[in-house]
């Protein structure tokens, strides 16, 4: 079956701001002890006084719709618009293990769409299938477009500059910049598959970036039974669920984090995981005390497939994530203050296990495309 290219809508920038942005104007003005709070209220009043959701009111339940709305359409930046070919030729590129020095991994490798686009491995594992030294866990790719700063410290500033470094890493895929543009413009099918994206002029390493972001941008999460909740259906998910996703904006904090429709302030924390010379994004503002082993906040669309969790792959199941922040972390000056034991009872934790279940969208069909030789 060939994958349905994406509806293109324009927009300049991330709708992410949209979701949340009044509940997170008033946080970011008041103290941390006052957030947990404020987010019950806030979740009280979007379903309706009680917070019962049976009793949820058809006002609350359309309010709380808006806070969780999908967004239109993906957001193509003015210098990489999206086109059909950028699009194929992307696609193409990405499946193709001609981009590994000993043609044996391809940036599907570690971003496969039958694992959610992660590996399913706890660490990345390079062409001489060793593990990285950097000790970092693939990242899935799902939702990639709305992300703002990339990687686990968010040392990239867009998609486009991320593709180049795994390729000629010697390390990861370890095939040296000019091999590869020999390689592929040696194969008539390419040659003719980047005039078709860019035009005639050669095939240069800008245009490999390009057609591999336009491709990624399309990588999205599809209708969960969350979203179906969401969008009017009481019966979508549990009743579990449902105390799972109350508890996940109240007592248990998780939304001051894992805000909006992808579920991630696309921002930087401490919650735990790092230690020793671990430090994350740390490594960028060595003075900042808050940046010390903070990492970014993960999307928690399809989470349930995507184990084992974390920067380092360190924490195998759900259950072990649950009990790491009822447990507080680890009290040091790097804290996040939203992080601190939060007395879950067993019953709190499976419930929201049970809504975490329902992040867990339609699987991606995705052609594996044929490789021009
Ligand atoms: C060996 C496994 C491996 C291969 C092959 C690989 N990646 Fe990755 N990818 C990773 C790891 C590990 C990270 C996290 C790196 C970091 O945080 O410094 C990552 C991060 C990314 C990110 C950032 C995601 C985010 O949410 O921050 C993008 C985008 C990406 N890779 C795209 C690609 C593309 C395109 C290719 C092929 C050219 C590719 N990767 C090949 C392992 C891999
Ligand atoms: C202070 C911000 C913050 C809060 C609050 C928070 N998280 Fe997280 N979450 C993060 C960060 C940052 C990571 C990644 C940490 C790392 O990789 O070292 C993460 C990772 C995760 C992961 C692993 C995802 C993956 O792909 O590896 C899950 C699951 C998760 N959080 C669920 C929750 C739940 C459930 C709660 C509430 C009990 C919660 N989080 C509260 C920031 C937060």
């Amino acid at each position: 079956m060939r994958r349905a290219v994406p509806d293109v809508f324009l927009y300049g920038s991330s709708t992410r701001n949209d979701k949340w942005s009044f509940m997170r104007t008033a946080l970011r003005q008041c103290p941390s002890v006052r957030k947990v709070a404020l987010l019950t209220a806030g979740l009280a009043l979007l379903l309706g006084a009680g917070g019962s959701f049976v009793a949820a009111g058809e006002a609350g339940l359309r309010t709380l719709q808006t806070q969780y709305r999908r967004p239109a359409g993906i957001p193509y930046p003015k210098e990489d618009q999206f086109s059909r070919a950028k699009y194929e030729l992307g696609r193409i590129l990405f499946f193709d293990p001609i981009l590994s020095g000993a043609k044996v991994r391809s940036c599907s490798s570690c971003h496969n769409p039958g694992l959610s686009w992660a590996d399913g491995q706890p660490r990345a594992i390079g062409e001489d299938q060793k593990p990285l030294s950097s000790g970092m866990r693939s990242p899935t790719l799902l939702n990639v477009a709305w992300t703002p700063k990339l990687g686990w410290d968010g040392h990239f500033q867009d998609l486009e500059s991320v593709a180049i470094g795994p390729i000629t890493s010697p390390e990861n895929m370890n095939l040296p910049e000019q091999t590869m543009l020999e390689r592929l413009s040696a194969i008539p099918g390419y040659a003719s598959a980047f005039d078709a994206a860019f035009g005639k002029g050669g095939i240069t390493t800008p245009k490999v970036e390009e057609a591999l972001a336009t491709f990624e941008r399309s990588i999205m999460s599809r209708g969960a039974p969350f979203d179906r909740w969401v969008m009017g259906d009481p019966n979508a998910i549990s009743a579990a669920a449902k105390r799972g996703f109350a508890l996940f904006n109240g007592k248990a904090g998780c939304a001051a984090c894992h805000s909006g429709w992808a579920f991630t302030d696309a921002s930087f924390h401490d919650i735990g995981v790092a230690k020793d010379d671990d430090v994350g994004r740390g490594r960028l503002f060595p003075s900042s005390v808050k940046l010390k082993y903070a990492f970014k906040t993960p999307t928690l669309r399809d989470v349930a497939r995507r184990g084992p969790y974390m920067h380092d792959g360190s924490l195998p199941t759900l259950a072990d994530v649950i009990d790491l922040y009822n447990r507080g972390g680890v009290d040091r000056p790097s804290r996040d203050p939203e992080i601190h034991q939060l007395g879950l009872l067993p019953e709190d934790k499976a419930d929201l296990i049970a809504f975490l279940q329902t992040l867990s969208g339609q699987r991606d069909q995705v052609e594996v495309p044929v490789f021009p030789r």
